[in-house]
């Protein structure tokens, strides 16, 4: 059978083929570490297990409303007001499996052949295949290292036309994990002020993983004038442990919202029952242990990154959130690892890093920006445990 069109503009995720030629490796026998994946290595906490278990034993184990449980978007709703002085109605709230799911269903449901989305990079792996799949063209902007890999409002408003639909924006940032002040935020907002037909999707998927007291703020919250052409997406995965469990959610104007809803409709209708009353009791309950897992994540990173800047030809930028460092390795290009393959590109980096070293990372290039590689942050100790 021939397959369609549409695939063929698309890949598979490559975060996920590392993970599974480092499962490969594993089972095979090697010893891997594996710094692919994009997910805490902490279980979730006790107080959401028992909340899914309750719902289970309550009974509530059949299909809910397609875009979510009222009382889980009750808990979305609150949460926006609380943490970030967002007012949104549980009508604007949609709740899906995953970020993924959230975002995937804003860009089929809004994109025509012909439009474009523009998108800083590095960037997440599946913004650019969403939109191609949608038909759209993704337009990249590079956010260099020099300028802590963050975009910049001059870049921005160059690459923004007529046909730009979206922009789509995640901070803090994986692969590098730049954050933005208040003020970053604010001029790359009144880019957007001067373009009225630009709506913004914001990731804000790792907005609790923040390091030196950093202070997380969102587009909608900075200027307020774009609240109603933005779409607000975020989830349980990463700050809950939570990445198994499939829910993320997103807030923006009702009639995105109606559409995304129609278009999970016909595909996958609700997210797990179960997951989504887990989710209302992470939202709703104890927040203390983000901070604990931070505390551990930044002594994580500390050490990593000065490591990595003590190795001959690698260089890292200090990320400012999110759990991962994306150090340069310009410097070891066409050099030769010790049996014998000539790095002419990152990939042949990470090749020969989980090859000989066992241990398991991601190429620069599938991010957009090289000759880059990204590493997660996990206990090295648990690392025989990770990938199972
Ligand atoms: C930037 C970013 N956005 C979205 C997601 C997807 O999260 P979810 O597990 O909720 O689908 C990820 C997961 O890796 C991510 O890194």
């Amino acid at each position: 059978m021939e397959l369609a069109n549409s695939l063929k503009r698309i890949k598979p995720s490559p975060t996920i083929a590392v993970t599974n030629k480092a499962r490969e490796l594993k089972l095979a026998g090697r010893d891997i570490i594996g710094l692919g994946a994009g997910e805490p290595d902490f279980d979730t906490p006790d107080n959401i297990k028992q909340a899914a278990i309750a719902a289970i034993k309550r009974g509530e184990t059949k299909y809910t409303a397609v875009d979510g449980i009222p009382e889980l978007k009750a808990a979305i709703a609150a949460k926006f007001k609380r943490e970030n002085g967002l007012d949104y109605k549980t009508s604007q709230v949609t709740v899906g499996t995953g970020g993924k799911q959230v975002l995937y269903n804003a860009l089929l449901a809004t994109l025509n052949p012909g439009d474009e989305v523009v998108i800083p990079a590095p960037y997440w792996v599946s913004y650019p295949d969403i939109v191609l799949l949608a038909g759209a063209t993704p337009v990249f902007v590079q956010a260099r290292a020099q300028n802590g890999f963050k975009l910049q409002p001059a870049d921005l408003e160059r690459a923004l036309t007529p046909k730009t639909k979206w922009l789509i924006f995640n901070q803090p940032c994986n692969p590098t994990g730049a954050a933005y002040t208040r003020a970053e935020l604010k001029a790359l907002c009144d880019v957007l002020l001067r373009h009225p037909h630009v709506w913004v999707l914001t990731d804000d998927m790792y907005e609790h993983i923040l390091y030196d007291d950093a202070e997380f703020v969102t587009f909608a919250q900075v200027e307020p004038k774009l609240h109603d052409r933005t779409l607000t997406m975020n989830g349980v995965s990463k700050a809950y442990c939570m990445t198994g469990w499939r829910i993320g959610y997103g807030a923006g104007p009702e009639m995105l919202i109606k559409a995304i809803s129609t278009l999970q409709s016909q595909s996958t209708s609700n997210p797990t029952s179960i997951a989504q009353w887990a989710a209302v009791e992470a939202l709703n309950g104890p927040q203390d242990f983000i901070e604990k897992h931070n505390q551990i994540f930044k002594e994580r990173r500390d050490l990593v990154v000065s490591m990595l800047n003590q190795t001959n030809g690698i260089s890292v930028n200090t990320p400012e959130g999110a759990f991962y460092v994306y150090p340069s390795i310009e410097k070891l290009i066409g050099k030769t690892s010790a049996a014998g393959i000539t790095i002419k590109d990152d990939e042949a980096f990470v090749t020969a890093l989980l090859e000989e070293e066992g241990v398991a990372a991601v190429q620069g290039t599938a991010f957009g920006l090289s000759p880059y590689f990204r590493a997660a942050g996990r206990s090295l100790q648990a690392h025989s445990t990770v990938l199972r």
